[in-house]
C-alpha cells in the first residue's frame, strides 16, 4: 500500500510519484509514492486519513497555506512563511514543513553555481510561489530581497514579513506596471526569481516588459516554471543566463524525502524518475 502521497487540485501533472519513487527505489525501498487529487473542501478530511494511513506527503497547488492551518504543528520555516508541502506523520501526528525555500535556495547555487552571500534577489511574482521561497531566501545572507508585482499590496505585506524576521534586510517594491520602476530593479538584480503563474499556458506574455532586459546583462534568472516560457526564450535570445524551474522541484522533494527516511535523497536518480515523469 502507498505510504506516501502528493495532493493537489489539479495533481495529474506532479512529477513529484517518478521522481521520489526513483529515491526509494534507489535505497531499496519500492516504490511507495503515489498521487491523489484532493479538493480544498476534501483537504480536512484528507488530513484525517493521513493520520492513520501515510507516513508522508506532499502538498501542491491550491493547498500550502490550508496545510498550514490544518497541521498538528509547524517547524519554524513553515510557520515563517505560512506555507507548507511537506507533511511528516509519525505516531499519528501531523507535522508540517515547507521546503520549497530550500529547494529554490539550492536550485540557485546548482545551476548557476554561485553563492547568495551579499546577493540582491528579485521576485517577480507575490503569490503562494514567492510567498512559500521569499522569507527562506531572506535568511540566506543576502543583501536585498525587491517584488515586483501586479498588485502591489500584496509585494508589500511578503516585504514586510520578510523585513520581520530579518530587519536589516533591504526590501523595495514596484507595481509590475511602473516599467521604469522595474527596469530600475532588474538592472540592480543579481538573481530575478520568476514567481508569477505566467508561463503556465502557452501564450501567456512576459511578466515584465521586455525593455528591462539588455543582451548579454549579468543577470541570473531562475523561471519556477519548469517548461520553456516566453520569459526563457527572451532570455534565450539576449544571451542572459536563464534555467527553467525543474531543479527546484527535485531539491524540494530532496529535503521531504531526507525529512521522512532520514536518508540522503539520491540526486541523480531524482533527476532521471523526473525526466521518466509518471508513476
Ligand atoms: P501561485 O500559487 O501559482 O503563485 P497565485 O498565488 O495565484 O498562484 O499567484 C500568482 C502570481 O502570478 C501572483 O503574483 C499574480 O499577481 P497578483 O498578485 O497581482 O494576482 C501573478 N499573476 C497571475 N496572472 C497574472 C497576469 N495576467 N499578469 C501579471 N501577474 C499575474
Amino acid at each position: 500500500m502507498e505510504k506516501y502521497l502528493v495532493i493537489g487540485d489539479p495533481v495529474g501533472h506532479s512529477r513529484s510519484p517518478g521522481m521520489q519513487n526513483a529515491a526509494f527505489e534507489a535505497c531499496g525501498m519500492g516504490r511507495p509514492y503515489g498521487m491523489r487529487h484532493v479538493t480544498s473542501q476534501e483537504l480536512p478530511e484528507f488530513f484525517e486519513y493521513a493520520r492513520k494511513n501515510l507516513a508522508g506527503v506532499n502538498i501542491t497547488v491550491p493547498h500550502k497555506l490550508q496545510a498550514a492551518l490544518l497541521a498538528d504543528e509547524l517547524t519554524d520555516r513553515a510557520e515563517k512563511c505560512g506555507s507548507v508541502n511537506t507533511l511528516i506523520i509519525r505516531d499519528g501526528k501531523i507535522a508540517g514543513d515547507s521546503t520549497d525555500g530550500v529547494g529554490l535556495e539550492k536550485a540557485l547555487e546548482y545551476c548557476f553555481n554561485e553563492t547568495l552571500s551579499g546577493k540582491t534577489v528579485l521576485f517577480c511574482g507575490a503569490g503562494g510561489a514567492a510567498r512559500a521561497t521569499a522569507v527562506h531566501l531572506a535568511g540566506c545572507g543576502v543583501k536585498a530581497v525587491n517584488f515586483i508585482n501586479r498588485t502591489v499590496k500584496k509585494a508589500e505585506e511578503l516585504s514586510s514579513l520578510c523585513r520581520k524576521f530579518y530587519p536589516a534586510l533591504e526590501s523595495v517594491c514596484v507595481p509590475a506596471a511602473d516599467t521604469a520602476g522595474c527596469r530600475a530593479l532588474v538592472q540592480r538584480a543579481d538573481f530575478l526569481i520568476q514567481a508569477t503563474s505566467l508561463g503556465l499556458k502557452d501564450d501567456d506574455p512576459l511578466p515584465l516588459d521586455e525593455s528591462c532586459f539588455v543582451p548579454e546583462m549579468k543577470l541570473r534568472i531562475f523561471d519556477t516554471v519548469y517548461w520553456q516560457t516566453a520569459l526563457q526564450k527572451l532570455a534565450a535570445r539576449l544571451q542572459i543566463s536563464c534555467v527553467g524551474g525543474k531543479e527546484m522541484l527535485i531539491r524540494q522533494g530532496a529535503a521531504s524525502f531526507e525529512l521522512w527516511t532520514g536518508i540522503k535523497a539520491d540526486i541523480e536518480a531524482m533527476r532521471r524518475g523526473f525526466d521518466e515523469g509518471g508513476i
